[in-house]
């Protein structure tokens, strides 16, 4: 599908730093004069917020694996449509706070579900979504977990760190799997340098020097 906006999406273990830095990136694409779309995953439009609750809640803990990723599917599929393409076609700038590698991710090598079933409910889910760029903020999950320990966990956040090492080595297979498309930045630092880097591969993408890629 051909459009004249770009779409942003940034990854990574929870306490990364993603939200903190769709934030900073978001302000800085303004200042410029783009027109920017923020949004989340799962979540972003009002049925898929009704779904990430249904996601999130640790009392639904009767909920299996493929359950879980045709919810995740379903709510991404919402979004595509009802935000992601208008806001692509209409020459905006979308970033967006996790996307379908969070499902290969934690579906795929934390649940342990089928790769490829998961890629085509995904490519399904995606309607034709053409080329884009993903940015993995690269943290060890123990890491993570420490800097996001503020709130009340949530059902996925409440998995065990074997669940959390095997979701962070399955991104690093996907960084090897979709290398047009996938960037990586050290998310250890403060958050200005983690931007400063994030920011550099941003601009090159949105000159067209990095093309990104398809899922
Ligand atoms: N580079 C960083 N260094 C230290 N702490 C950070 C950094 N970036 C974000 N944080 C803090 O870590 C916590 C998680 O950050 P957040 O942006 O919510 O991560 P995520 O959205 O990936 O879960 C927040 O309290 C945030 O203020
Ligand atoms: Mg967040």
């Amino acid at each position: 599908m051909e459009y004249s906006g770009k779409l942003i999406v940034f990854e990574g273990p929870d306490g990364a730093g993603k939200t903190t830095q769709v934030k900073l990136a978001a302000e800085r694409l303004q200042r410029q004069g783009y027109s920017v779309v923020m949004t989340r995953e799962p979540g972003g439009t009002r049925l898929s917020e009704v779904i990430r609750q249904v996601l999130l809640d640790p009392g639904n803990r009767e909920m299996s694996p493929v359950t879980e990723a045709l919810l995740y599917a379903g709510a991404r599929s919402q979004l595509v449509a009802e935000v992601i393409l208008p806001a692509l076609a209409s020459g905006k700038i979308v970033l967006c706070d996790r996307f379908v590698d969070s499902s290969l991710a934690y579906q795929g090598f934390g649940r342990g579900l089928d790769l490829e079933m998961l890629r085509q409910v995904n490519r399904f889910a995606l309607n034709g979504l053409g080329r884009f760029c993903t940015i993995f903020l690269d943290l060890p999950p123990e890491e993570g977990l420490k800097r996001g320990n503020k709130r009340k966990r949530d059902r996925l956040e409440q998995e065990d760190l074997a669940f959390h090492r095997r979701v962070w080595e399955g991104y690093h297979l996907l960084i090897k799997e979709y290398p047009e498309r996938i960037r990586v930045v050290d998310a250890s630092s403060q958050p200005e340098a983690v931007h400063r880097q994030i920011w550099k591969h941003l601009s090159a993408f949105l000159k067209g020097s990095h093309q990104g890629g398809v899922f």
